[in-house]
């Protein structure tokens, strides 16, 4: 059966050792001896929606890995003008041998994966963004200098996602919680809780257990070893900007509500970011951020990805 990475949980937790420290050999060795693991493979890449990261660290990527990237946009394929989905994964799949989609409904790439015969793997939808979280996690086990079993190093961690708690990030984050062990906490304003449905898919996925929300952002971040937040206005969200930034400011990730964590505690952002807003100037580029290399691992634990989807 073919594999997929659409949802957090579509790789075990037996599984995330062995990826994890893929990654870290990745990235230790890059440029010097990278196994060509996706060598004579064609895979596609289709964003329906503007990307500078994942764009590009995927047509990275499998470059790296000895394969052919083919880019791919909904207006200059027959997308655009109406081909089903069904008819375009099946044309893919006689071509390609992997397919990365940034789309908009979660259905849409999910009906991808129904009819196509190749990997699909998620680069955002607006239900949830797996990539990015396991890069993240990936970006915390160097910051506690993990050996060993990298991913042990997640396990009882607790993390703070504040502002839009009803993102695809804090989605992903709800389905991580259970994967990694995390204590995972959203703080935002009720009105953006995390909708049932959701939160249902968590359920379904089993691992729904270990997050919780809650309003108050001072109280959410007392012993936080990561906070973590996005931007509050989301892609084809901007007419919302202004509503979105009154209701939200009592999140924004500052230097009084960093000291409010653990002295030790260190700042995530999936980025892109808007200083002064989701969070200020001073903690987006002071010593507890580790932007730079959240953004870089993307392109290691993609790989880490790819690789393995495409060995099974
Ligand atoms: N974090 C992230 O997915 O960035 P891009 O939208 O630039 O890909």
């Amino acid at each position: 059966m073919t594999r997929h990475f659409l949802l957090e949980t579509d790789f075990t937790p037996n599984e995330l050792p062995e990826l994890f420290a893929m990654a870290r050999s990745f990235k230790t060795h890059r440029g010097n001896s990278t196994p060509p693991t996706l060598q004579g493979q064609s895979w596609g890449m289709l964003f329906y929606k503007s990307s500078t990261r994942t764009r590009i660290s995927f047509e990275v990527g499998i470059h790296e890995l000895g394969g052919y990237p083919v880019i791919l946009d909904v207006q200059h394929t027959q997308l655009g003008r109406g081909e089903s989905i069904a008819d375009t994964a099946k044309i893919f799949s006689g071509y390609m041998h992997g397919l990365v989609i940034r789309c908009y409904e979660h259905a849409a790439i999910e009906d991808f994966a129904r009819f196509a015969t190749i990997p699909v793997v998620n680069a955002l939808t607006d239900f949830n963004h797996p990539c990015q979280v396991y890069a993240d996690c990936f970006t915390l086990t160097e910051a506690w200098k993990a050996e060993g079993d990298l991913v042990s190093s997640l396990k009882g961690k607790k993390l703070v996602f504040l502002g839009d708690t009803n993102c695809n990030l804090a989605h992903s984050w709800i389905l991580a919680a259970g994967l990694f062990e995390m204590e995972v906490v959203l703080s935002g304003p009720e009105s953006f809780a995390p909708d049932p449905h959701s939160v249902a898919i968590a359920d379904q996925a089993g691992f729904s257990g270990s997050w919780s929300f809650e309003p108050d952002a001072a109280k959410a971040v007392e012993g936080a070893d990561v906070l973590y937040t996005d931007t509050w206005v989301s892609m084809g969200m901007e007419d919302e900007k202004e509503a979105r930034k009154q209701i939200m400011m009592p999140y924004q990730v500052n230097t009084q509500l960093m000291a409010k964590a653990k002295p030790e505690a260190v700042f995530l952002h999936c980025l892109p970011a808007y200083a002064g807003l989701e969070v200020s100037q001073e903690v987006l580029q002071g010593p507890q951020s580790l932007i730079w290399p959240e953004a870089e691992n993307r392109l290691h634990m993609q790989k880490a990805i790819l690789s393995a989807l495409a060995a099974t």
